[in-house]
């Protein structure tokens, strides 16, 4: 079952497209993964997904209602139903991982008493394995911890779809591989949907259920990861296959 879909979209700056008649759905429940070159436009696709950045014209669907990009309650929508993990996981500093979770909570449900509150955050941590952290700043945790303590915040509104930027960016490879699993295990025991932009092959083939290639304005592969191999584009052929196989 599809939880998005977009139909001819165009994504760019004032006048400048940078991806142009996009369509495809992203599946409930399923890890997507998209991939592409730096400076393709995976962060652009992101803003527009999380409702940061209107698209220059077509349209997305969202459980089956179209945003209206220009309407604040269709937008607030987006914001509820969409979490994010961006790219540089982004967490205040002057704040506790329990107020970084909590914060989504306070912006959007400031009426939620505080024993529902807390219970929510309490789970979510628990979840990303940082139950016990939730009076640390983020500046006294590593990486990997942020991250997932950032993971921990996409989620506590419960979203329909998490959309991460880079998780792995700036992690060494085994905490990387721990996140991957981490996606893995929300995936399969809670059925979390996923979207998920990366650079690393290693991951992609471990995580990815859908893959999303961008390249040159558009998308050029766009379909299971297991009929990858099957692909007879040259540029999937001499970037992908080859690489994918020698990380195995
Ligand atoms: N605020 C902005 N205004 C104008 N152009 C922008 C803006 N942000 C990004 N761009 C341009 O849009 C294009 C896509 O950028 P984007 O950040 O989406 O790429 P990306 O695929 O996420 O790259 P990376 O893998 O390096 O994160 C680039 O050419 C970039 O220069
Ligand atoms: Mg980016």
């Amino acid at each position: 079952m599809e939880i998005i879909r977009v139909s001819n979209l165009d994504i760019g700056y004032g006048r400048t497209v940078i991806l142009r008649g996009l369509n495809f759905s992203i599946d409930k429940g399923r890890i997507t993964v998209v991939i592409g070159e730096s400076g393709s436009g995976k962060t652009s696709l992101m803003k527009t997904f999380i409702g940061l950045m209107p698209p220059l014209a077509g349209e997305m669907v969202l459980a089956g209602e179209r945003i209206d990009f220009d309407s604040q309650r269709s937008l607030e929508k987006l914001y509820l139903r969409i979490g994010v993990l961006y790219q540089t996981g982004a967490l205040l500093n002057s704040l506790t991982l329990y107020e970084n979770v909590a914060l989504p909570i306070r912006i959007h449900h400031r009426e939620w008493p505080k024993a529902k509150e807390a219970e929510i955050v309490r789970t979510m941590l628990g979840r990303v394995g940082l139950r016990d952290c939730e009076t640390k700043y983020p500046f006294a945790l590593s990486g990997g911890m942020r991250k997932r303590a950032a993971l921990a915040r996409a989620m506590v509104l419960e979203p329909d779809l998490i959309f991460c930027d880079e998780p792995s960016s700036g992690l060494d490879p085994i905490t990387s591989a721990g996140l991957d699993e981490l996606l893995l295990d929300l995936k399969t025991s809670l059925g979390v949907t996923f979207v998920v932009v990366t650079h690393e092959l290693r991951s992609m083939a471990r995580i990815a259920d859908r893959v999303l290639v961008i390249r040159g304005e558009t998308i050029l592969y766009d379909g299971e990861y297991a009929d990858l191999p099957r692909s007879d584009d040259p540029y999937i052929r001499a970037f992908f296959l080859r690489k994918v196989d020698n990380d195995h």
